[in-house]
């Protein structure tokens, strides 16, 4: 499988407010740098788009740097044409302040309202024209079996990794998680407490499995 080649997706990304504030949300990027480590041991030829992470990067791997969803956005629709699979584990923020103002805001002693458009669907735009095995994720509270299955469907996709959200307990950077790994074919798998480099294998075999 030597000239397998994958694209993975990894951390969050950051949406600018003005030249120091950003929004973005608690992806630490593990879960996709794990996989990626793992498709470089694998010897398949691997590019990880990486939003901002404290990680250090794969040996073997080619990493690309970005910021926005929209930087993402770009980065992955210029690689994808090129890639095999296709495994969306990056956190795209749904949002971005619909204007980013050039200067500090400053305090003025009243409300700040802002306003937030919504970010295009990285992955689902991927499933609407596809051309590689799509792999993507999914963060739920609730009806992980509806949600997961809802979205493997209409983004199109092979696999989904569903996440369970513990409201008590905060799974972001843990190194064990709560899986539900759904596929195209109705094949369902459960795990509990299963480390993420684990994950990491089982994920990489099923997507093997829908290789053309
Ligand atoms: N994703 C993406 N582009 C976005 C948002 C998400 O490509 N703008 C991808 C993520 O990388 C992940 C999958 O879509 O693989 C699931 O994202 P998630 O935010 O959990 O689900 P949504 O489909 O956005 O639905 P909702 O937020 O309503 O649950």
């Amino acid at each position: 499988m030597s000239s397998f080649s994958i694209l993975i997706t990894a951390g969050p990304t950051r949406e600018k407010i003005d030249p120091v504030r950003f929004i973005s949300n608690y992806s630490t990027g593990t879960f996709g740098y794990e996989i990626a480590r793992e498709a470089v041991r694998r010897r398949m030829r691997v590019t990880l788009v990486s939003g901002p992470v404290a990680l250090e990067a794969p040996q073997g791997a080619r990493v690309i740097r970005v910021e926005s969803a929209s930087q993402m956005r770009s980065a992955v629709m210029r690689e994808a044409k090129k890639a095999d699979c296709v495994i969306m584990a990056a956190a795209v923020c749904d949002w971005r302040p619909e204007r980013v103002s050039a200067a500090k805001i400053k305090k003025s002693g009243r409300k700040l309202n802002l306003k937030l458009a919504q970010n295009p669907d990285i992955l689902a735009e991927l499933g609407a024209n596809k051309k590689a095995i799509l792999v993507g994720f999914a963060l739920e509270t609730e009806n992980l079996d509806k949600n997961a299955a809802k979205k493997l469907k209409e983004k199109n996709l092979d696999i989904i990794v569903a996440n369970r959200l513990n409201r008590k307990a905060n799974i972001f950077g843990r190194n064990s998680l709560d899986i539900l790994l759904m596929d195209r074919a109705g094949g369902r798998l459960s795990f509990r407490n299963k480390g993420k480099n684990e994950l990491a294998k089982i994920i990489l075999d099923k997507a093997l499995n829908f290789a053309i």
